[in-house]
C-alpha cells in the first residue's frame, strides 16, 4: 500500500474517520489521566507553514510532543523555496529527514504536489480550499457535547470557505445532515458540493437564509468572513455578510441547548458577537483543545504508530 496522506477529508474512508474520532476521545482521556504513551519516540514531524497559525501549529507541536516525537517548524520564508527551489525537490529532501509533514499554504496544488513527491504522509493544515483537520476536530467536539451526529441538525452560517468545504465532505462521509447558509456569490465550490452530495447518505443543503439554516438546530458553526489571503476583499465582504452574523437573536431560533462552534480566530462584532462567543452555548475553547487530541490520533494513524494496544 502507498503512503497515506490527508490532503482533504475525502482521502479517508468512513471507517477510518470513525476510528479516528473514537481514538481521539481515548487519547484525550489518556492525557487527562497522565497516562504515558510515547509511540513516536525517534520520529520527526515537520510543519511547513506559509500562513500564520496559532492553534494548528501549536496543537500539532503539542500532539507530537505528547506522543514522544520531535517537531521541526519551517516558515516557507526561511527555506530555499523562497529562492526558487522547486517544491518537488523540497518534498523529496524533507522526506529523507522527516516522518510526516503538515503543510499550511494557499493553493491546494501545493499540498497535492508535496504529497505526490514526498514519500511520507502529508497532512493539510489548511489551504484555500480545505481545512480537513479542523472539520474532524470540530466533529469530535460535537460528538463530545451532543452524542450521535446522525440525530442532529447542524448548521453552517457564513462563507462557503475552506472549513465549510471540509465540513461538507465530512457530512458526506459520516452520513449526518448539514445545512449551510451562505450569501449569493459566496457559496461553497459547486463541484465539491456536487461530488459530496452524490455519495452522501443524508441531506447536505444550501440556502441563503441564516434563519432557515439555524431553525431547530443543535449545532451552529461559523468562521471568519475574510479568510487568510482575501484581505483585499474585507470591506466588501463585511457588507455582504452582515445578515449572517451569529448573534443572540439568531441563536434563539436554534434549540435552547444548541452549541455554537467557531474554529477561531474570531472577529467579535463581525461573524460572531462577544455575547455569543463568551456565552454559555459557546464551546470554542473545548473545540480548540480537541484539535490537539484529534491530531494525535491522525499522526498515529498516518505514521502507522497505533498497534491497537496502548
Ligand atoms: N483554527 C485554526 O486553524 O486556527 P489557526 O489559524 O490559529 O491555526
Ligand atoms: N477560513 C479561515 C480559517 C482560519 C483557521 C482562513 O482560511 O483564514
Amino acid at each position: 500500500m502507498g503512503v497515506k496522506h490527508f490532503r482533504q477529508v475525502f482521502d479517508l474512508e468512513t471507517s477510518e474517520i470513525e476510528a479516528l474520532l473514537a481514538r481521539s476521545a481515548v487519547l484525550k482521556q489518556h492525557a487527562k489521566d497522565g497516562f504515558p504513551y510515547r509511540p513516536a519516540l525517534g520520529k520527526s514531524l515537520g510543519l511547513l507553514f506559509e500562513k500564520p497559525s496559532t492553534r494548528t501549529r501549536i496543537s500539532f507541536e503539542a500532539a507530537m510532543f505528547q506522543l514522544g516525537g520531535n517537531v521541526t517548524f519551517m516558515s516557507s520564508r526561511d527555506l530555499q523555496l523562497k529562492r526558487g527551489e522547486p517544491l518537488k525537490d523540497t518534498a523529496r529532501v524533507l522526506a529523507r529527514y522527516l516522518d510526516c509533514l503538515v503543510v499550511r499554504t494557499f493553493s491546494q496544488s501545493v499540498v497535492d504536489e508535496l504529497a505526490e513527491w514526498s514519500g511520507i504522509p502529508v497532512i493539510n493544515g489548511l489551504s484555500d480550499t480545505h481545512h480537513p483537520c479542523q472539520a474532524l476536530s470540530d466533529i469530535m467536539t460535537v460528538i463530545e457535547k451532543k452524542g450521535d451526529l446522525k440525530a442532529l441538525k447542524i448548521a453552517w452560517v457564513g462563507d462557503g470557505n475552506n472549513v465549510a468545504h471540509s465540513w461538507i465532505q465530512a457530512a458526506s462521509r459520516l452520513g449526518f445532515s448539514l445545512t449551510l447558509a451562505c450569501p449569493e456569490g459566496y457559496f461553497p465550490d459547486e463541484n465539491l458540493l456536487k461530488e459530496a452530495k452524490s455519495v452522501a447518505r443524508s441531506p447536505i443543503e444550501l440556502t441563503t437564509d441564516p434563519a432557515e439554516a439555524v431553525s431547530g438546530a443543535d449545532v451552529i458553526n461559523t468562521d471568519v468572513w475574510t479568510s487568510m489571503g482575501q484581505e483585499d476583499e474585507a470591506s466588501g465582504r463585511r457588507a455582504v455578510f452582515e445578515p449572517y452574523q451569529v448573534n443572540a437573536e439568531l441563536i434563539k431560533k436554534a434549540k435552547p441547548d444548541a452549541v455554537v462552534l467557531h474554529c477561531l480566530p474570531a472577529h467579535r462584532g463581525e461573524e460572531i458577537t462577544e455575547e455569543v462567543l463568551e456565552g454559555p452555548q459557546s464551546v470554542v475553547w473545548d473545540q480548540a483543545e480537541n484539535k490537539m487530541h484529534l491530531h494525535k490520533a491522525l499522526l498515529e494513524h498516518l505514521m502507522g504508530l497505533y498497534s491497537g494496544i496502548t
